[in-house]
């Protein structure tokens, strides 16, 4: 891959000789050129900037030494190859690991570091319609910062760890933070016991399946603190907050799974359901040995699904939505996030319900569930599965 970047401080991007990315030049895998844009000024002072039209605070980069970089860069590769221009700024589409990875396929990339209030913003028509270039304008989040070289510090450092051979372990790519839309479970190394605190046994097991689903519960439940947005893009529309529960939501699970279970109740004309029996003890109880996912709404608790894996298979239970908001979708969405958590190797998903219960019946088919074959383990019920489409 080649990578081109133009600054006026190109001394700033000294780091792009370290590490991994001084590695994958000095073994022909990036090829690297920092340019001076001052180096294609035409004034005495190698003047860049100017005071804005419309009056204003600060300035503006003027875009004759623009262009002229860009067309020289541009000019310096193979017949019919043209660099993608990144334009680093807080006004950009942000930048993510998805981004990163369609960057690390291209073959150029160029990055223009503004300054100062920003670039004339005819250079980016410039570059697009005269010299043919696809530009985007990318940011890191939602702060600002400086200048551009900072950015491309970490852009680059992004998108080359991405370029086959550039790091020697590709399985540090598997299971890291966003790969698969969840953040990384934390890492322990040796001391086992230092300064009174020890690492968590599980991981002294040498239960290889233990430690997965703790590795996963982990990173499920750092999402869900840190990054809720990430769990589920509707959660926000719907002002609804999706998160493991704790055992402060306890006594509400409980009071809503009774007040769920009893239309089951009726429809099965049968009281006992373990939904409908347990204890308060138990439901907490239920916390340490299933990942339950409580949904919220203005604070209110309205729903609840929880997830156990069992194998290759992902056991999906207490799927409860608060009886006046039901038929609105969120049993649906409690559904579909319970099937997400699903980590890797997981082959299908399997749930219950009462053998005449019959919407529950229904909106499970609708969503891809069909009854197993053979008798099921509790009289009166119905076994369902279904088979997950991305293995
Ligand atoms: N330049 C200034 N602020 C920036 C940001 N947030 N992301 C990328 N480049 C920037």
């Amino acid at each position: 891959m080649r990578i081109d970047v133009v600054s006026i401080f190109p001394d700033y991007l000294a780091p792009l000789e370290l590490s991994l990315i001084g590695k994958a030049r000095e073994a022909g895998l990036l090829d690297v050129r920092v340019h001076d844009l001052r180096d294609f000024t035409t004034d005495r002072h190698r003047t860049v900037d100017d005071a804005p039209y419309g009056g204003g605070a600060g300035m503006v980069m003027t875009p004759q030494p623009w262009s002229d970089a860009l067309r020289a860069v541009a000019g310096q590769g193979p017949p019919g190859l043209r660099p993608h221009l990144l334009v680093p700024g807080p006004g950009g589409v942000r930048f993510d690991q998805a981004m990163a990875r369609r960057l690390a396929r291209e073959p150029w990339l160029t990055f223009a570091c503004g300054r100062y209030e920003g670039i004339d913003e005819r250079v980016y028509e410039h570059a697009r319609e005269d010299l043919g270039l696809e530009v985007t304008v990318v940011s890191l989040g939602d702060y600002v910062l400086g200048g551009g070289e900072a950015a491309v510090l970490a852009i680059v450092e992004a998108v080359t760890r991405l370029v086959p051979g550039v790091l020697g372990n590709t399985g540090s790519l598997l299971e890291e933070s966003h790969e698969d839309g969840l953040l990384e479970y934390p890492v322990y190394t040796r001391p086992s016991l230092w300064q009174g605190r020890e690492v968590p046994g599980v991981l002294l097991s040498g239960d290889h399946q233990a430690i997965a689903r703790w590795r996963h519960a982990q990173r499920l439940t750092r999402t869900a603190a840190r990054r809720p947005d990430l769990l589920h893009a509707a959660q926000a529309d719907a002002g609804l907050q999706l998160r493991l529960a704790l055992p402060a939501d306890v006594p509400e699970l409980f009071t809503l799974t009774r007040a769920c279970w009893v239309q089951e109740a009726q429809s099965n004309n049968r009281l006992d359901i373990p939904a409908l029996t347990e204890d308060l003890e138990a439901v907490r109880a239920s916390l340490d040995t299933t990942q339950t996912w409580v949904a919220r709404r203005a604070g209110r608790l309205i729903g609840s699904v929880r997830t156990e894996l069992r194998g290759d298979e992902l056991h999906i239970g207490r799927l409860m939505v608060a009886p006046d908001l039901q038929g609105q979708g969120l049993g649906r969405l409690l559904l579909e996030h319970a099937e997400r958590t699903a980590p890797d190797g997981i082959r299908e998903y399997r749930l219950l319900t009462g053998a005449k219960s019959g919407s529950n019946l229904r909106r499970y088919r609708r969503a891809g569930y069909r009854p197993t074959p053979g008798e099921p383990a509790i009289s009166g019920t119905v076994e369902l599965v279904k088979h997950r489409r991305d293995v």
